[in-house]
């Protein structure tokens, strides 16, 4: 069976650090591809595969993958996260959830899983899919655990959460809602061979100050539960203040907006540098009105009557958490002054609500209040019993839930199959190095691809989604900008012969000659497909464009093109400059029926070979569309892509085929909504030749 939590088949060889950085090892470089080729499906199964929550890791993932993503040190990072997001959006949940995934025979074991969030549906997920009948309980009425009653509608909507989340079901989970789970011992009593642990980090915390148990002085994660529950809370012409600076007290303050408050303000211990919610957060929080206060410390809340005015703070230079929680910081004197509001709300941290625990301390704790979990295997002191998620490492993205789900999946199944759970754990894989100088600066800059938003006059007024998603048009470009990092060329050293073709056309300055032989290391190949196409000993192939992969599309391309008597034509058009102004499906509905191109991404990888081949399966006609002289994203890809047409119109004339059947076009991207013009007069020089002698009925 194909195991998603079965990681053992992840490539040895060193991986994208987008990949790597991924907690769930996601297939970046893969899905992103898939979007640039225009196969959205394959997208959508690619980011499917690791990941039963693409939908929603695609609108709020803290994507760790961009921080890491190698474009990042060229101009700035690809946008993965928003390419999940469209690859998602493509695929119709409603229809299935997981193509293609396998899932094996009954078995007999129950598995209970307490808590739904991310790392509890992974495990439910992987688990269901092994076999084992699994129970998850929730303690609220709806699943998701902090997706759905800490994360606010703006940034994703609950329709979201129920389309990812429903078809779990069909995998034979059963959820158990508005059923808190008090006895970890009475469920290894009814019978449930093993246990996960995932319930999250539902209690949040106040500082022991002064008046902080005033009314008007309220908690993050109450305050979101009770916005997600639906209760309305009515905070017209209210001034708040949100202690605290990750991105929950973000959270906290623009839903604070939305419920109407007058003003909102935000003060932590952090500098305008070093404070802790994501940047883009904070940006988002501004544009819509929140007032920051940074590097301050807080004293007391302070009242009139009961009636909370504002808070006492202190002005601090803080340097950071000591190993007790306890803040590193100095004081700066005479620097006492309050903060104006009339309702507070802590945001400074939350943690697990872990009373369930047996009080006999079978299940043992972490000084921070946390689960004690082996970090391999995710057992607890309890045998049967594992724990992961928010609950053991403390408030953490949803995509690190994600991977301990996995991570105790695997354990579960084996500790229930009699094997040691560290056992099956798959090692860490290895990053490829970072680019070098020299390969930056060859490396065309392009502008990152900014999702669309709803504008900020309306959006602080409502709880309607603030990322609109992208077009087509906008994810193939966000996605033309992944340097396919690690999957270029390799060479077969008992071909090559040494002949440094492949030093004098990289146009990154990659290749190497080491030992008689060419080397391209990988780390810094930008997968052009220049030396591959030159190479005249076919020593190099390119790892995500085979030549077995190119000549069956040709073949199918080919196919197609044969309608109803007229000329066959195919087009190997460049994805940089043919669709970079539109939409591709509609460049290619605005072609006739027996005009059929195949995407490439760049020119530079059209090996002659292929052109022969579209001949060779029948093509009356064969076009080559790349970008104008100069705009070339690999350099000179497209030059040398028009010295192989002109190559192969040299050997059209000799087999007496007629070199008008192969053209080579040059084209901005503003012209490719008339590619259907261009092409015809290739089409009139062709009917003027008649069909090819080459080509069978
Ligand atoms: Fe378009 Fe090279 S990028 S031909």
């Amino acid at each position: 069976m194909s195991n998603l939590s079965d990681r053992s088949t992840l490539p040895a060889e060193p991986l994208p650090p987008c990949q790597v950085a991924c907690p769930a090892h996601t297939d970046v470089r893969g899905y992103i591809h898939a979007i640039a080729r225009g196969d959205f499906e394959e997208a959508y199964r690619i980011a499917r595969e690791p990941n039963p929550l693409p939908y929603i890791c695609g609108k709020v993932c803290a994507h760790p993958c961009e921080t890491e993503c190698r474009r990042g040190d060229v101009d700035e990072p690809v946008a993965i996260c928003a390419l999940k997001r469209f690859a998602t959006e493509q695929h119709d949940l409603s229809k299935g959830h997981a193509p293609g995934l396998t899932v094996a025979e009954p078995k007999e074991e129950k598995v209970a899983i307490v808590g739904s969030g991310p790392g509890g549906l992974t495990a439910a997920h992987d688990l269901a899919r092994m076999g084992y009948k699994v129970t998850v309980f929730e303690a609220y009425p709806k699943v998701g655990g902090m997706m759905q009653y800490g994360i606010p509608l703006y940034r994703l909507p609950r329709e979201t959460i129920d389309l990812e989340t429903a078809p779990l079901k069909d995998l034979g989970v059963e959820f158990v809602t508005n059923q808190r789970v008090t006895d970890v011992d009475a469920l290894l009593a009814d019978g449930y061979k093993a246990v996960f642990l995932a319930v999250g980090s539902h209690v949040g915390r106040k500082l022991r100050i002064p008046n902080a148990d005033l009314p008007d002085v309220w908690l993050n994660t109450e305050f979101l539960r009770r916005v997600a529950l639906g209760e309305k809370i009515d905070l017209r012409g209210r001034h708040v203040l949100v202690l605290g600076g990750g991105n929950v007290a973000i959270d906290v303050a623009r839903t604070a907006l939305r419920l109407g408050a007058a003003e909102v303000s935000m003060t932590c211990l952090e500098s305008c540098t070093t404070q802790p919610a994501h940047p883009w957060e904070i940006k988002e929080a501004v544009e819509e009105g929140v007032q920051m206060f940074h590097d301050r410390t807080f004293k007391e809340i302070v009242a009139e009557n009961g009636k909370v005015k504002g808070v006492r703070c202190v002005k601090v230079n803080f340097r950071g958490f000591l190993p007790t929680g306890a803040p590193d910081m100095d004081e700066f004197p005479e620097t006492e002054h309050v903060l104006p509001a009339d309702l507070v709300i802590f945001a400074i941290g939350q943690g697990p609500d872990l009373s369930f625990l047996p009080q006999d301390g079978s299940i043992a704790q972490t000084p921070r209040r946390t689960i004690q979990v082996n970090p391999v295997t995710l057992a607890t002191t309890k045998p049967g019993v594992f724990a992961g998620g928010d609950a053991v490492t403390g408030v953490g993205f949803i995509i690190d839930a994600i991977a301990a789900g996995h991570r105790a999946a695997r354990s579960i199944d084996a500790y229930l199959r009699g094997l040691d759970p560290a056992s099956v754990q798959p090692p860490e894989p290895q990053k490829l190095n970072d680019l070098q100088q020299k390969t930056i600066s060859h490396i065309r800059h392009l502008k990152r691809e900014e999702m669309p938003m709803l504008d900020v006059n309306q959006r602080k007024f409502t709880f309607d989604e603030v990322y609109l998603g992208y077009t087509e048009a906008q994810a193939i470009r966000a996605a033309h900008r992944c340097l396919t990092c690690g999957a270029g060329a390799r060479v077969e050293e008992t071909k090559c012969i040494a002949c440094l073709t492949c030093v004098r056309v990289c146009p990154y300055e990659v290749p190497l000659l080491a030992r008689g032989t060419a080397n391209v290391p990988v780390d810094q190949c930008q997968a052009c497909g220049i030396c591959a196409t030159e190479c005249p000993a076919k020593a190099i192939s390119m790892k995500l464009y085979s030549d077995e992969d190119m000549i069956k599309q040709i073949r199918d391309a080919v196919r197609k093109a044969k309608y109803n008597g007229e000329p066959a034509i195919v087009g190997f058009a460049c994805r940089y400059c043919a669709y970079a102004g539109e939409d591709a499906n509609v460049v290619k509905a605005s072609l006739p029926a027996n005009v059929q191109t195949i995407d490439v991404l760049c020119t530079g990888k059209v090996d002659a070979l292929y052109l022969l081949k579209a001949f060779e399966f029948g093509a009356d006609g064969v076009f080559v569309a790349g970008c104008l002289e100069g705009e070339c994203h690999n350099d000179k890809g497209n030059v040398h892509a028009a010295k192989r047409v002109a190559y192969v119109k040299g050997l059209l004339d000799e087999l007496a085929l007629g070199n008008a059947r192969l053209e080579m076009f040059h084209m901005s991207p503003d012209q490719c909504a008339n590619m259907a013009e261009v092409v015809s007069t290739l089409i009139t020089k062709v009917k003027e030749l008649g069909p090819s002698p080459v080509r069978r009925s």
